[in-house]
């Protein structure tokens, strides 16, 4: 069996040492993303894909894979990229990487929560052009988050370890989730059964599901104007979930106080609207963006691969 596996974009430098001891990498030294054609192409006599969530894998092109691929290991927790029955009807493995990026993305939940409710990008534009003329009683006053609920819909992992951190900024936990969670997972949130009664509890709403039929524009017109006047919404879960004209016609109008968005639909395209606006704090899709967190999502990956390739089961298979 070929010991080939196609790495798709450039990773850090620990995974790629692990992957050249280990296997014949065939890499990509200057991150230049591939598109359909080029996966395929490079894909040749791989024995594995070590793929990213900027990867789409449609049936058509899973179909055109060569017969040595195996498995394709996304170096991501989302797999929404992947078609997975195509994957699975010829044959090939397909895994994520969950767990390990929970802390981290929680830690951009939080921060896009702070910066939208205290106008981090305001304040910092008013830093950086010199424009500041010195402190106001009435200067850039935000939301505060002590005594505030916070909504959160997918009460996972991720929504979780978001929970823990709201708790000790004083907030109130409400949740939305498939299922309600043992007491001591709860600590203390109150579950609601549906979106529609969550909604009018929320002042602060963080988005923690992942991106699905079901799911794709959960927050449209019509969920966010049963938030209270005022709120501010947090995505840092996929793009998709938003219906962005609604999203920011609620800015503008007032009903949303200001978005926190680490995610986007069609990124790295973003809407020029949330661009414009001086009520959206935006990050570039840093959820997972520390080395120690891409480090195991790199090294989990290769957990992964070890095992389908010595025939053995995978432990994060998700088709
Ligand atoms: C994930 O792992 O799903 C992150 O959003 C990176 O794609």
């Amino acid at each position: 069996m070929t010991r080939v596996v196609f790495v798709t974009r450039k990773l850090p430098e620990a995974v790629e040492d692990r992957l050249r001891r280990n296997y014949t990498p065939r890499l990509n030294p200057d991150d230049r993303p591939y598109g359909a054609d080029e996966l395929v192409e490079r894909s040749a006599d791989a024995a594995a894909i070590l793929s990213c969530a900027t990867d789409a894998w449609p049936a058509a092109l899973i179909e055109r894979l060569p017969d040595s691929v195996r498995a394709i290991a996304t170096f991501s927790a989302g797999h929404e990229h992947i078609d997975l029955a195509a994957a699975r009807a010829r044959g090939i493995i397909v895994t994520n990487t969950p767990d390990v990026l929970t802390e981290a993305t929680a830690d951009i939940a939080m921060l896009c929560l702070l910066g939208a409710a205290r106008r981090a990008f305001e304040g910092e534009a008013l830093v950086r052009t010199d424009r500041w003329t010195g402190w106001t009683p009435t200067q850039l006053l935000g939301v505060e988050l002590n005594g505030a609920t916070l909504g959160i819909v997918g009460m996972g992992r991720i929504g979780q370890a978001v929970a823990r951190r709201a708790r000790a900024f004083g907030m109130r936990i409400h949740y939305f989730g498939r299922q309600r969670l043992p007491p001591d997972f709860e600590q203390g949130a109150t579950f609601h059964q549906t979106m529609a009664s969550l909604l009018p509890e929320a002042r602060f709403l963080s988005l923690h599901c992942p991106a699905t039929a079901e799911t794709a524009h959960m927050i449209n017109a019509e969920t966010l104007a049963r938030l209270p006047r005022g709120a501010v919404l947090v995505n840092t879960a996929r793009g998709a979930l938003l219906d962005d004209e609604a999203v920011l016609a609620a800015l503008d109008d007032g009903q949303l106080f200001a978005v926190g968005l680490d995610v986007y639909d069609g990124e790295p395209k973003v809407h020029p609207g949330y661009r414009t606006r001086r009520n959206c704090f935006l990050l570039p899709h840093l959820g997972s963006a520390t080395l120690e967190t891409r480090h195991a999502m790199g090294f989990r990956c290769l957990d992964n691969l070890d095992a389908i390739l010595a025939g053995r089961p995978a432990p994060d298979t998700v088709n």
